[in-house]
């Protein structure tokens, strides 16, 4: 538990920082790093991008994949998880645009573009860290509640309330938002050797005590992470509001 939000993108920030230098990435050996979108990882990288800037960390060797990505939205359009990386993360830093992996959700056969991600991801050897945020509903990527805990890449049918709580960044205009989304299942998640959550403000404080303090379920899928050998859950004071 930190303070605040910029508190926690500090200190998520650092320990990522400390792996990667740890893990002494190499073209032959690169580190396969997980990532997440919407607002509460954007504390993360802005430290992330202080810190490639102070020359303390290098992306040069690091291949991303990211969780999830809506359907049918042009690649282009400000609010495409696509754009929103480029814009808050990767223009800042130097990772080679090929070493990044998002999911395409305008592609021709959105079952093969899953397929090929999972096998992507496997040809790398696996995610070595995966961080994640989660939704109001306790969502991690877009495994909304109700998910298989199995669950691998997939196409999924946005729940309302995401569509109501991310129709703020589509004007409030809630038939603007995308229906459904490509993300990587529950299970996609699990098998990254390690998983380091975002939580922050009183609005998710809900969805952690639900997944944290009862148990493993498929209507909180965060809950999931009770099952992972090394799961870290970095929140806010605010967070911790819950009952
Ligand atoms: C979307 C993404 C999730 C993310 C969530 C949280 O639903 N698919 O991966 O965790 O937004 O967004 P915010 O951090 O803005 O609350």
């Amino acid at each position: 538990i930190r303070e605040d939000s910029p508190a926690v993108g500090d200190y998520i920030a650092n320990y990522i920082c400390k792996r990667i230098n740890e893990f002494g990435p190499t073209p032959e050996r690169p580190f396969v790093l997980g990532l997440p979108t919407g607002s509460s990882p954007i504390p993360t990288y802005k430290a992330l991008i202080a810190l490639v800037k102070a020359k303390k960390l290098s992306f040069k060797n690091v291949v991303t994949f990211n969780m999830d990505e809506y359907v049918g939205l042009p690649r282009d359009h400000p609010e495409s998880y696509h754009t929103f990386m480029f814009r808050e993360f990767f223009s800042h830093i130097d990772i080679p645009p090929s070493q990044v992996n998002i999911l395409d959700g305008n592609a021709e056969d959105l079952i093969a573009e899953c397929n090929a991600y999972e096998k992507r991801i496997k040809e790398f050897g696996g995610i070595e860290l995966f961080l994640g945020g989660i939704g109001e509903d306790g969502h991690i990527a877009f495994n909304e509640p109700g998910s298989s805990l199995a669950s691998r890449t997939r196409i999924k049918t946005l729940a309302y309330d995401t569509i109501l709580a991310n129709a703020r960044f589509f004007n409030n205009d809630i038939a603007a938002v995308p229906r459904m989304a490509l993300t990587v299942g529950v299970a996609t998640v699990l098998d990254s050797r390690e998983v380091v959550v975002v939580v922050t403000g009183q609005r998710k404080a809900l969805a952690l005590s639900k997944a944290i303090e009862e148990g493993v379920n498929h209507l909180w899928t965060l809950s999931a992470l009770q099952l992972h050998p090394w799961a870290l859950i970095v929140v806010d004071e605010d967070a911790t509001a819950g009952e």
